[in-house]
């Protein structure tokens, strides 16, 4: 059949039309929200190369959760930022059951129990060298490293996270992990694999954010290499076979065809990390007035949705659920 029986704009008419023929929507629920640790009291600093993102120390996140909670938002992913005093090779404070995020997970459990509280898993805000490893003469080492992952897994689990998210990229540790857990009878405590996180350079932000750069070379040596598409495809597999109850991939924007083959290759939920650095251009572009701030960011949420995520961790999660409450 053709033109005109068949006219593609027919569908498009009008805004009613258009809603009732569309495949995919965002709603606050699809949000992972990730937020920044503090010791102290009293403390929101602006993170500048981050505007409207925030540091908090633990009395402001309990107040921040319990509002996120009212905008239909119900997953966070705690990161901490550990003073320089408390950093060593081997990640010691990340064992500390009284350390920062464990104090963070346990605060956000008791103000909104309901909340599905996710937890990064790996070394480099604890590491003198901000590596996501332990490092021997140069190197990052794997096994030795997996050991401490799994252990401080463990540690956020007890403490009681819902899901971890091992974001180390060494091999192995979410077989370990799962052990780990298994064997500490956390059984139903979900893993939410980095599988797919290419070394990239859109985590600046980020680690000006944690004050987590990595102290010599770069993370080419263990996150993946965005010259390839099969790695992704192959390891997230192996997270699967480990034991991994979902799959992130990372950075976001510039890896949409990553995410759209694992959703044709794998079953089992999606993620995508909406990283900082895309935050941080799309704040800068939208202060300049080159785009529109509000409509550009739902564009890019609705991409992930389109090709193949389930779950969006984004620092964009609070503005998209107020607007979308606005909306309805
Ligand atoms: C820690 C970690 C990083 C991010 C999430 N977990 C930084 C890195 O791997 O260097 C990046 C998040 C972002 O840029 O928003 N391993």
């Amino acid at each position: 059949m053709m033109y005109p029986l068949q006219r593609n704009r027919r569908l498009r008419s009008s805004s009613s039309l258009r809603n009732l023929v569309r495949e995919f929507e965002i709603y606050p629920k699809d949000f992972i929200v990730p937020l920044f640790i503090v010791e102290g009291e009293n403390i929101k600093e602006e993170i500048p190369s981050m505007p409207g993102y925030y540091r908090m120390s633990l009395d402001l996140i309990e107040k921040e959760v319990a509002l996120l909670w009212e905008l239909g938002l119900q997953s966070v992913l705690l990161f901490v930022k550990v003073s320089d005093t408390r950093k060593d090779n081997k990640g010691t404070e990340a064992l500390n059951p009284e350390g920062l995020m464990q104090r963070a997970i346990q605060t956000v459990k008791r103000k909104v129990p309901e909340m599905v509280v996710m937890t990064d898993v790996a070394l480099d805000p604890y590491s003198s060298y901000g590596h996501d490893g332990i490092v021997e003469e140069g190197i990052i080492v794997n096994d030795a490293t997996v050991e401490v992952l799994s252990q401080m897994a463990v540690s956020h689990a007890e403490a009681g996270a819902d899901i971890v998210a091992p974001s180390d990229m060494m091999d192995g540790r979410i077989l370990s992990i799962r052990k780990g857990l298994e064997a500490a009878q956390l059984v139903d405590v979900g893993i939410m694999s980095y599988g797919a996180k290419y070394a990239s350079s859109f985590y600046g932000p980020f680690r000006e954010a944690l004050d987590s750069a990595p102290g010599f070379g770069n993370k080419k040596t263990y996150q993946m290499d965005f010259g390839n598409r099969f790695d992704a495809v192959v390891e997230c597999q192996r997270d699967l076979d480990e034991g991994a109850d979902i799959i992130m991939v990372k950075p976001g924007i510039a890896y949409l065809d990553i995410l759209h083959e694992l959703k044709q290759k794998l079953h089992c939920p999606l993620a995508v990390y909406q990283v900082s650095g895309e935050y941080a251009m799309l704040k800068a572009a939208a202060e300049k007035g080159f785009v529109n701030y509000e409509l550009v960011m739902l564009e890019q949420l609705m991409a992930f949705k389109r090709a193949g995520a389930t779950l969006i961790a984004s620092y964009h999660a609070k503005e998209v659920a107020l607007f979308l409450n606005n909306e309805a």
